[in-house]
């Protein structure tokens, strides 16, 4: 393939890549914004509602299937793109140390397979429960009885100390993901950018602290 040709898959392949996670991050902030149900303190009444809500809905349904396709797509060209970079990438002497990317966009690979492991446990623990490929447990009534599955989860330190690490890194990767969706699209104008990366920024802290919330709050306030 021509050097032309190549770069321009890329750039194709970037841009894919790009609407993937874009719409994973609005998925991010309505899954947020449902569990932050749980911290009502009605014993899940306000949670169940909207699970039922979402269970019964035929747009959130078809949405369903088109989050699982943006999951796999973004993760199938992000490992295309990483092992393309890996393989153009100069070895031997004289390599420079410190690159014009930042930490944060050199670890992605990194912190993408920690939240790639973390969605198997968490898919394993509820998702895969409301297909009926795991049993239900936590004395949950029945495989969409979500609350007392989250509450056998999290009073269990040690998953709740794998959600929270999973939702540090998860925040370091949305911190390089929010900026660099809008260099994709090419809306990296010099004057919008450090208003891009604030914002960027903030949204990362709000999703890797509002999800961290949930495991604490279940493990030293819930009673
Ligand atoms: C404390 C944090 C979290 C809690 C309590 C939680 C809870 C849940 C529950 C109860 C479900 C089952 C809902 C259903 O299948 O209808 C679910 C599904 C799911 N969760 Fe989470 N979640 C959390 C964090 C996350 C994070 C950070 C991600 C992504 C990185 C994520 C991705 C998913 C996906 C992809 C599904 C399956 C699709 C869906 O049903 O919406 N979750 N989660």
């Amino acid at each position: 393939m021509s050097k032309k040709g190549f770069s321009l898959t890329s750039i194709s392949h970037k841009y894919i890549m790009a609407a993937a996670g874009a719409f994973l991050m609005l998925f991010l902030v309505s899954h947020l914004s449902t569990n932050l149900l749980l911290l009502a303190g009605d014993g899940g009444e306000t949670f169940d509602k909207a699970v039922e809500f979402l269970l019964t809905n035929p747009f959130i349904k078809i949405m369903e299937y088109v989050l699982f396709a943006g999951f796999i797509i973004h993760i199938l060209i992000g490992v295309i793109l990483e092992l393309h970079n890996r393989r153009s990438r100069p070895v031997g002497y004289n390599v420079p140390l410190r690159s014009e990317t930042s930490a944060f966009s050199r670890f992605m690979i990194h912190s993408g397979i920690i939240i790639f492991i973390f969605l198997l446990i968490h898919l394993y623990q509820f998702f895969f429960v409301k297909l009926g490929f795991v049993p239900k447990y936590g004395g949950a009534e029945s495989t969409v009885d979500f609350y007392p599955m989250v509450v056998h989860t999290f009073q269990n330190p040690v998953y709740s100390i794998i959600y929270i690490v999973s939702f540090v890194f998860l925040g370091f990767h949305l911190k390089h993901a929010f900026q660099s969706a809008f260099q994709s699209f090419g809306l990296n104008h010099n004057k919008y950018m450090p208003a891009i990366k604030i914002v960027g920024t903030i949204y990362a802290i709000v999703i890797a602290v509002g999800f961290s919330i949930i495991p604490l709050y279940f493990m030293f306030l819930y009673k």
